[in-house]
């Protein structure tokens, strides 16, 4: 327990929380009555916010209109992509399962990685491993859960040694990708590096200019961020990804608002 709040203050201060206080009014905040007023996603701590006012108002099972559920649809997808996919030469380069994607149907943040590491292809479930233990955090610091989101991959199947996926392979494998994020209908996408973003972005510039931008894609708005690989390696990077997810906040919050 000691040790959870420990690595908890540890993950805040490197992400660039700036600290707590024992003051009974800062607790406070944590009433959604008592939230902070519209805008002010800065003053507010990741604690402050209530789920609900993350989640919004899409608590309906059916999408306007009375289109399919979009948990019918996902997994239609699931099935339709197959258990041994053969698409591409991945299937013969010793991937051992498809990873198709994981959380809420309905979520209205989503996550897209590059393609499953080892842990995934293993666990059959994206972002899984150290990154992902990363990424859960990430997700945990705005007040959300990993199965509150949504998580995919450009690519559901692991390239051997971790290579990068080769263009056939993106090209045999995002149009389930892009079904994927027309089934959910996410408002907000996190791309996560430098891969994801190019590759969903149809751009060939650096993740140092994508960073700090949004664009509007398939009606979310796609904010890049830092692989958490990459923060693995380069810790002091977390602030940046931190400021990222302050405004995926600022949008969700402000989106739920009547
Ligand atoms: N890296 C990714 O891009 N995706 C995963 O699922 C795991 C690691």
């Amino acid at each position: 327990m000691s040790n959870d709040l420990a690595e908890h203050l540890k993950y805040f201060s490197e992400i660039g929380v700036s600290g707590v206080s024992r003051d009974p009014a800062w607790r406070k905040r944590t009433d959604p009555a008592s939230a902070s007023p519209a805008g002010d996603a800065e003053a507010a701590s990741p604690e402050t916010l209530p789920v609900e006012t993350l989640l919004g108002p899409r608590v309906t099972e059916t999408a306007p209109g009375g289109d399919v559920k979009a948990d019918t649809v996902l997994a239609e997808l699931k099935v339709e992509i197959g258990p041994d996919c053969t698409r591409c030469k991945l299937a013969g380069l010793g991937r051992r399962q498809v990873v198709f994607g994981v959380g809420n149907p309905r979520a209205r943040l989503m996550f897209v990685g590059e393609a499953p590491g080892e842990d995934e292809d293993k666990q059959g479930e994206p972002f899984v491993g150290r990154a992902g233990q990363l990424l859960t955090k990430i997700i945990e610091a705005i007040s959300l859960s990993r199965d509150q989101v949504y998580i995919a991959n450009v690519i559901k199947c692991r390239p051997p040694g971790n290579r990068n996926p080769e263009p056939d392979e993106v090209a045999a494998c995002e149009p389930f990708l892009f079904r994927q994020i027309d089934a959910v209908r996410p408002r907000v996408i996190v791309a996560l590096g430098k891969f994801a973003t190019q590759c969903l972005l149809r751009t060939a510039d650096p993740i140092t200019r994508l960073r700090g931008k949004e664009f509007e894609y398939r009606g979310a708005t796609l904010i890049p961020t830092f692989h958490p690989a990459y923060l693995l390696r380069n810790p002091p990077a977390k602030r940046e990804v931190w400021e990222d997810m302050k405004k995926v906040r600022a949008i969700l919050q402000a989106d739920s608002r009547p």
